[in-house]
């Protein structure tokens, strides 16, 4: 039998790579149970553990879950969403700043469920979907899955700020050649860098959007993927430019991605939603149709349960409060780690990324494949991208966040 045999159909044919991070992940465990936890830095995991490398919980949300009748667990979902979740969902990703406009949500299997539904709908086959240089890898898997391809603007300028030239440059290259372009932009606490923009760099991105849709051939649809926001400070300061999504041209449209993964610690229920922001009624009922639709047809509905904690926490103030009081206890960990990595870095002269907030360190470097492979031999699993390493503060006590920018400069130096 030939090795090349195959019953896969030819856009199904992939190449066969194990996944980068759980590929670090798994032999970061492997050193662990040869050396000791404490001899070994496993920064791959990208959830809130604590110094032990145990999953930390928001124990107020699992407590919720664990009351629930058991019909609200076991039960199907509407297909688009419980209603009162959707309501919800809609305060839980604005709080103090809803945007004007009319505003229509759809439950998804988190934010990735967003992203999904969003290339498919808003995007056509074949087409560039547009992002920054540094971002999650699934966004290029979510693309590709569907037949479409990611293309970059660069992130950052040399003051380490946003690249707004190479944003609009890119845009506009793009709308040359499409009459369409979905852009994912992930901010605050960008993943991988810990980036977030300021709300007048946010000002200059909604401006060069509104220029590109004087011309009403065109149709512009901003992702706004908001996975980390809950650990990226205050509340409203941090959703401040959410406002902005209001009022826009109605060739325009803005889709919110929200999460339950991080915010509510509830990676595995797979629960988030996407929420439209629109100035034409009819557009935002297009998109719930078309939204129901999906669901219907990619993976009938979402995680009931998972719904209906949110929707508990936010009609009563109390478990809310509890429940931002037991988030403010990790995002102050959280803080500290990253702190010390930024703070030692910065005085042995280790570059990295901008970072401001967020459960990623970023550091630029050439052949980030041999430096990892490097730093595993000292007992370090990073994960590499394709122009530097991530560092995942979120699961690295803080003491050896203090410890590994050392051991990383090192490490590229040597190459
Ligand atoms: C940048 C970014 N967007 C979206 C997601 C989606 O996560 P989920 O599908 O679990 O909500 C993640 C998760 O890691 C992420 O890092």
């Amino acid at each position: 039998m030939s090795e090349n045999f195959s019953m896969v159909a030819p856009h199904s044919k992939r190449p066969v790579n194990e996944d980068k991070i759980f590929a670090a992940s798994r032999q970061a465990k492997e050193a662990i149970e040869k050396y000791g936890f404490e001899n070994v830095i496993n920064s791959t995991v990208g959830a809130l553990l604590d110094d032990n490398g145990k999953l930390l919980v928001l124990p107020t949300v699992i407590k919720v879950l664990k009351n629930l009748p058991p019909e609200e667990i076991a039960a199907y979902a509407p297909i688009a969403g419980l209603p009162e979740y959707l309501e919800t969902v809609k305060t839980a990703a604005f709080r103090e700043c809803m945007p004007e406009g009319y505003i229509e949500a759809i439950a998804t299997p988190g934010g990735s469920g967003a992203i999904r539904h969003t290339i498919w709908n808003y995007s056509e086959m074949g087409d560039y979907i547009l992002t920054s240089d540094w971002y999650w890898g699934p966004y290029k898997t979510i693309a590709e899955e569907h037949g479409r391809k990611i293309t970059t603007y660069t992130f950052f300028d040399e003051n380490k700020n946003f690249n707004i030239k190479s944003f609009r440059e890119k845009l506009n290259q793009l709308l040359k050649i499409q009459d369409r372009v979905v852009i994912l932009l992930n901010s605050p606490a960008h993943n991988p860098t810990g980036f977030s923009l300021e709300i007048s760099e946010w000002e200059e991105v909604i401006n060069i959007l509104k220029n590109f849709a004087k011309n009403k051939d065109k149709k512009i649809i901003l992702f706004s993927d908001i996975a980390y926001i809950d650990f990226a400070g205050e509340k409203n300061k941090s959703r401040q430019f959410m406002k902005l999504f209001g009022n826009l041209p109605e060739n325009i449209l803005t889709i919110v991605s929200f999460s339950m993964s991080k915010g509510y610690t509830l990676y595995g229920m797979r629960s988030g939603a996407m929420i439209c922001i629109t100035s034409n009624k009819s557009i935002a009922e297009e998109f719930k149709n078309v939204g129901q639709f999906s669901n219907r047809g990619v993976w009938s509905n979402g995680t009931r349960s998972a719904m209906k904690i949110l929707a508990e926490i936010f009609k009563n103030s109390e478990l809310l409060s509890k429940v931002e009081t037991e988030r403010n206890v990790l995002k102050k960990m959280l803080n500290e780690r990253a702190q010390s990595f930024v703070n030692e870095a910065k005085k042995i002269g280790l570059d990295i990324c901008p970072y401001k907030s967020g459960f990623f360190i970023t550091i630029p470097c050439n052949n980030p494949e041999l430096v990892s492979e490097k730093l595993k031999k000292d007992n370090i699993f990073v994960v590499p991208l394709q122009k530097g390493i991530r560092f995942a503060v979120c699961s690295v006590s803080k003491e050896k966040c203090l410890k590994a920018p050392l051991k990383l400069l090192n490490a590229i130096k040597n190459i």
